[in-house]
C-alpha cells in the first residue's frame, strides 16, 4: 500500500510549550503505524509575515506562491504551502481566543487564501484528495464556533473531513489555568479524544484515499463555479 502523510499544524504562539501542542505532539507519537509518515510545523517557530490582502485590490493578484514568498526571501510560509500540498492529511491545532481561533491560525488562512483562490479564480484545483482533522483547546468555552469556522474555510479550500473531524476540551470555566496541563497529562479521557481524532483521520484516508483493489490513489478535483456572475 502507498504511504500516507499526515502533517500537523500547531498554531499556539506557545508553540512547543502549549498544551494544544502537547496534545497533538503525544497523538502523533502514539501513532504507531508504518504506512503513515508524520510531521509536525510548529508555526510559532516559522517566520509568518501577515497576508498582504492582495485579493482585496484584485482577486488575480492572489496566486500561488503567493506575492509576498515570491518576493520576501524571508518569509517561510513556503514551509506550511508545500508541507499541505505534500501531505495526505493535516491536523490544525489551535487554541481558544475569545471564542475564535488563534492569530497564528487567522494569518495561517489567510495566507492559504492563495491555494483555495487558484481553484475559485484561476481554475487550477491544487489542493485536492486531502483530508483535514482539527484539534481545539481551551479553558472555558468556545469550540464548536471555532470548529465551525475551521471547517468553512477548510472545505472551500478543498478538503475532505471525517465524521466528527475534530477533538476539543476546555477547562473548567474557573481562571486556574496553571491546572490545565496536569489534566490534560493525567486525565487519559482528554487524551483519548485527540488520539482518537488521529486514528479517525488516519482510518477515514485508508479507506477513502487509496483503492482497496488496484492500490491507486483517489483523484477527484472540483473546479468551483461558485459567484461566477456575469454582469
Ligand atoms: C487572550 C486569551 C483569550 C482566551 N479566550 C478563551 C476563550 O474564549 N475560550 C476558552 O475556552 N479559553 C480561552 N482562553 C484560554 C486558552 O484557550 C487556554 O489557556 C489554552 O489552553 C491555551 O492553549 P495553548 O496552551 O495551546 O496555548 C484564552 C486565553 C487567552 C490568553
Amino acid at each position: 500500500m502507498a504511504k500516507l502523510k499526515l502533517l500537523g499544524i500547531s498554531t499556539s504562539a506557545r508553540g512547543r510549550e502549549s498544551n494544544s501542542y502537547h496534545l497533538l505532539n503525544r497523538a502523533f507519537e502514539k501513532l504507531a503505524d508504518g504506512e503513515i509518515e508524520k510531521e509536525i510545523i510548529v508555526a510559532s517557530e516559522l517566520k509568518l509575515l501577515p497576508c498582504r490582502h492582495h485579493y482585496s485590490i484584485n482577486a488575480k493578484m492572489c496566486v500561488h506562491p503567493c506575492l509576498i514568498t515570491q518576493t520576501d526571501k524571508s518569509d517561510e510560509m513556503k514551509k506550511i504551502y508545500d508541507g499541505i500540498l505534500s501531505a495526505d492529511m493535516v491536523i490544525f491545532s489551535t487554541p481558544i481566543y475569545w471564542g475564535n481561533h488563534s492569530q497564528l491560525m487567522q494569518l495561517i488562512i489567510e495566507r492559504l487564501n492563495s491555494l483555495e483562490n487558484s481553484n475559485s479564480v484561476h481554475k487550477k484545483v491544487l489542493v485536492k484528495n486531502k483530508v483535514a482533522g482539527m484539534m481545539i483547546l481551551g479553558h472555558e468555552d468556545g469550540y464548536q464556533h471555532v470548529a465551525g469556522g475551521l471547517m468553512n474555510f477548510l472545505t472551500e479550500l478543498g478538503m475532505i473531513f471525517p465524521p466528527q473531524a475534530y477533538a476539543a476540551w476546555v477547562g473548567e470555566s474557573n481562571e486556574d489555568t496553571k491546572s490545565d496541563r496536569k489534566r490534560i497529562e493525567t486525565d487519559s479521557t482528554i487524551f483519548e479524544q485527540f488520539d482518537d481524532l488521529v486514528n479517525n483521520v488516519v482510518n477515514f484516508s485508508k479507506k477513502i484515499l487509496i483503492c482497496s483493489d488496484c492500490g491507486e490513489k483517489l483523484d477527484y478535483e472540483h473546479l468551483s463555479k461558485k459567484k461566477l456572475y456575469k454582469k
